[in-house]
């Protein structure tokens, strides 16, 4: 049909008459398209275009055909065809692909939900009362009952997770494996996956009212496993032991227990949340993640700050250390057979609403790229129809008919402070500077340069560097708004991609105290769950950190240059190398 089609246009241009005709013809064809392959699919709407531009007179539709093919190519989807057995990790393979191949299937458009109908509103899961919580487990009871072949069972639910996070579809127009961790695709994916499972779980129970519950995680209130997740449906027997109530979760968790108490615990997460949410997440790109797009040039690897924390580590608390991969909520293959996963998630997309909201005033935190809000998945609605979902439908909750309960937002007022007053500190990173002048030879010499060089540097040890600002004195404009100092630890490799996690430190004077989130040094954590061993090269990951606040805070902002400390917190780091640290500027 594609060839057919595109004759037909060559030859309606030559006869100068035909594009009414075309586009007539290639409309209705539209209507029976379902069921023929998505290439076809979007050729028709490349085609479509090109012909609307042509009636609008574009001066250039060869141009136009071009940019649209690129526009095409960069968009992120799944290749239907294409999905296979993956590896998790090292010796173990899954195969999570739906019993039918969904490119058999025929698909719809998705289209908004009335904007009359209800309005699902989404409550924390310690907030509920006992007739939700009977409500939402009859739900899960009837998924799980649902044989494994209806899409709308729980573990093909579950699946979907496991499909788009090891990598078992290919990119549309590549060889590369499609995997939605790790960047921008992060936060509209997980919201589509969710908004499904929701509409289908309201079906089951005949409630087009119902709405997921979420995890309150950063309040001190929800932090333990809400009691809904303890009895029931909504149990997994594959959690960590330890960690059940009255255990307070560990935001930074590094799959090692550190025997705080509960207050000490929460003073810990609260600030956490707060650079995560405030002071280390003044972009778009912090916030959302690298801009991953389609083709064998577009991907990346750069998780946002929540996807590295609380996000990845509560995914590692939550599963069992039983488990060589921690399943189930410790290996993303395994997550989605936790119904915890959902109320998990609920709070990550939740916190979506939050940063929009709070970045308003001073950012423009939308993105506008068309590439990312053309990206598409497939999922199964309630009435087990293949629905095709762009992310620009996703960026407007109330536009999908559900909201958030308003809860408070303790760790707005969480800015943690310097370990060390600042002055003192600038004396003592002063006698340091000196020594490492005076001694190059000391043993615990810093690198003379924050580039690792070609081999990069392993992280089986602490790294302490010295990083040179490139603009020391920048105006107060462009420090007020916009134009964020960001600390890019680059070209990070995870070998075998194991398990990892390190935190870094701006100006810390001593890292052998205990420091962690909870002192101003702290500018951030790389946390690496395993998605899966590839034959394709995978790119190194970056990690950016917005630092402008904290060097205001430690009273750096006027420096030269910076000391930078990487700690590894957990042993797999050996496996870890860096190629090195730079400071750049973003708007
Ligand atoms: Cu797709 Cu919480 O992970």
């Amino acid at each position: 049909m594609e060839v057919g089609c595109g004759l037909l246009n060559r030859e309606a241009r030559r006869w100068g008459f035909g594009v009414t005709l075309t586009l007539m013809l290639c409309l209705s064809m539209r209507v029976y398209i379902h069921g023929v392959s998505e290439d076809q699919y979007a050729f028709m709407g490349d085609l479509k275009n090109m012909i609307l531009g042509i009636s609008v007179g574009e001066i250039s539709p060869q141009h136009h055909d071009v940019d649209a093919k690129k526009h095409a190519k960069n968009v992120v989807s799944p290749n239907l065809t294409t999905c296979h057995e993956s590896v998790p990790r090292p010796g173990l393979s899954v195969y999570c692909c739906p019993p039918k191949p969904e490119s058999e299937e025929p698909f719809i458009d998705f289209q908004f939900p009335d904007p009359s109908s209800p309005l699902r509103l989404r409550r924390a899961a310690h907030l509920v009362d006992d007739d939700y919580i009977a409500k939402y487990r009859n739900a899960v009871s009837i998924m799980k009952s649902l044989p494994y072949d209806d899409p709308r069972s729980f573990l093909s639910q579950a699946n979907l997770h496991c499909i788009y996070c090891t990598g078992a579809y290919k990119q549309k127009n590549s060889d590369i494996p499609l995997h939605v961790h790790r960047s921008w695709l992060f936060f509209p994916w997980h919201r589509m996956m969710l908004y499904f499972h929701e509409r289908i779980l309201g079906s089951l129970i005949g409630d087009d009212s119902f709405a997921l519950p979420f995890w309150n995680w950063d309040n001190p209130d929800g932090m333990v496993i809400p009691e809904m997740y303890v009895t029931g449906s909504l149990v997994d027997t594959d959690r960590e032991n330890s960690h059940l109530p009255p255990q307070v979760v560990d935001l930074n968790y590094n799959l090692q227990e550190k025997g705080l108490g509960p207050e000490e615990q929460i003073k810990i997460n609260m600030a956490l949340m707060y650079t995560q949410m405030v002071s280390g997440a003044k972009t778009t790109e912090l916030f959302m993640g690298c801009p991953y797009k389609g083709g064998e040039g577009g991907f990346c690897e750069g998780p946002g700050t929540i996807e590295l924390a609380p996000h990845n580590t509560l995914h590692d608390w939550t599963g069992t250390g039983l488990n060589p991969g921690r399943e189930d909520m410790g290996s993303f293959y395994s997550a989605g057979r936790d119904p915890i996963f959902y109320g998990h998630h609920g709070n990550v997309d939740r916190l979506w609403e939050v940063w929009r909201r709070l970045q308003w005033e001073y950012y423009n935190s939308e993105i506008t790229d068309t590439e990312w809000l053309d990206s598409y998945f497939f999922f199964h609605d309630e009435k087990r129809q293949l629905v095709r979902i762009k992310f620009q439908d996703v960026v407007n909750i109330t536009r999908l008919r559900y909201a958030y309960e308003e809860v408070e937002l303790p760790w707005l007022n969480a800015r943690p402070r310097p370990s060390v007053p600042p002055k003192i500190a600038r004396d003592i990173l002063k006698m340091r500077d000196l020594d490492h002048e005076n001694n190059q030879e000391l043993p615990s010499s810093p690198f003379l340069s924050a580039d690792f060089g070609p081999h990069g540097r392993t992280l089986d040890t602490t790294i302490r560097v010295k990083v040179h600002r490139p603009k020391k004195h920048r105006s107060k404009k462009q420090k007020d708004f916009k134009e964020e100092e960001v600390m890019v630890v680059y070209g990070i490799e995870v070998k075998e991609d194991s398990y990892v996690k390190f935190d870094v430190y701006v100006n810390a004077v001593d890292e052998t105290l205990m420091v962690g989130p909870e002192f101003r040094e702290f500018a951030g954590t790389f946390v690496n769950i395993p998605i899966g061993v590839w034959p394709v090269m995978r790119r190194k990951s970056n990690l950016k950190l917005g630092i402008s606040e904290l060097l205001q805070d430690l009273e750096a902002d006027e420096d030269e240059s910076i000391w930078v400390t990487l700690i590894p917190r957990a042993e797999d780091c050996m496996n870890v190398t860096i190629d090195g640290i730079r400071i750049e500027y973003i708007e």
